[in-house]
């Protein structure tokens, strides 16, 4: 079935954007919620894509906006929270609790077609909040009665408006030395366009219903060499100290309350205890050709 008028939540951000514009380029209807429209403003020249100014929490706003769509794509999530078990509030209210608003909100207005946005490495055991609180706003969404859901997991997501390689450039550029932990974790990252596509390709394709797809690189990275291929490439080398993990969660919890928002969390350094690579324990996309970090990195950092 071919899916017209798509509502994306969390359609305003790094990777909802790529998708958005891919839609809008195919000509489907886009309806992007938003709680601030300035935060859209990117999309507002989209043909086909209406920006809403709404709170996807209220059952109300969210029926409104679903009420015009046949599918919907859900990508909301944020990387910190305050603690909690199993996981803190701000995990429990964009992984969990939107889910399952969304989950009764589709089966009353009885749009079935939905894309869910989980991570690499999600893990109702795994050793961070992040990982926990995701691995259960998937399983909402998979278990949902009625619903035709696909779920993605990708590795970390690259691309122009990054917020990982853009910040490694940017800290060499601003500190002669970085001293850092975690420096050995693993991660396999994954360009935005491709995420972008595998998304769209599965909109209309009943195949990938009831399944969930790993999105990883071709190549699988240590932190210290995407740092060090971070510095090279926007032209600020400067060499990396690791730091013994006691250090790390010092300079975490420091960091944690950085004007502006966390800069790294000991949550994330949590994360980091599980290589963020290939499980091997789910399919990629059919013909799944992801494009080398080497390919494009070096465009983009080498404008900062
Ligand atoms: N980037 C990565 O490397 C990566 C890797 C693996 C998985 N993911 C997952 O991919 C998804 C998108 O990531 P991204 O990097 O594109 O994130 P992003 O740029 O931070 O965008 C997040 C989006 O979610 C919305 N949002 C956040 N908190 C919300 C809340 N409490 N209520 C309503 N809307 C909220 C924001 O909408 P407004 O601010 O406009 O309201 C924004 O559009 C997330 O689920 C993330 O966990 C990302």
């Amino acid at each position: 079935m071919k899916h017209e008028s798509i509502l994306v939540i969390g359609g305003s951000g790094f990777i909802g954007s790529h998708i958005v514009a891919g839609l809008s380029a195919r000509g489907r209807r886009v309806i992007v919620p938003t709680r601030r429209l300035t935060r859209a403003r990117h999309l507002w020249v989209l043909p086909t894509v209406q920006v809403v100014e709404t709170d996807v929490f209220d059952p109300q706003a969210l029926d409104r906006v679903l009420a015009q769509s046949d599918a919907v794509i859900n990508l909301v999530g944020v990387l910190h929270s305050r603690p909690g078990t199993p996981w803190g509030p701000a995990f429990e209210r964009a992984h969990v609790e939107l889910p399952r608003r969304l989950v009764a909100a589709c089966q009353r207005q009885a749009v079935r077609r939905c894309l869910h946005m989980c991570a690499l490495g999600a893990d109702l055991h795994g050793p961070s909040m992040y990982q926990r609180s995701k691995a259960e706003g998937e399983r909402i969404m998979l278990d949902a009665a009625g619903l035709e859901v696909t779920s993605f997991r990708p590795s970390v997501v690259f691309g122009p408006e990054d917020n990982f390689l853009n910040m490694f450039a940017r800290l060499q550029s601003l500190l002669p030395v970085l001293a850092l932990g975690g420096l050995q974790a693993k991660f396999q990252p994954v360009y935005v366009s491709d995420v972008a596509h595998a998304f769209i390709n599965a909109l209309d394709d009943s195949t990938t219903i009831g399944k969930v797809y790993e999105l990883t690189g071709p190549r699988v990275y240590s932190m210290k060499e995407l740092l060090h291929l971070a510095g090279i490439y926007s032209g600020h080398p400067r060499p990396v100290i690791g730091l013994p993990d006691a250090l790390a969660r010092i300079q975490a919890c420091f960091l944690e309350h950085v004007p502006g928002g966390p800069l790294m969390s000991r949550d994330n350094l949590d994360s980091m205890k599980s290589d963020n690579v290939a499980s091997g324990h789910y399919p990629f996309p059919a013909d799944w050709r992801p494009t080398p970090l080497e390919a494009v990195a070096p465009h983009y950092l080498s404008g900062r």
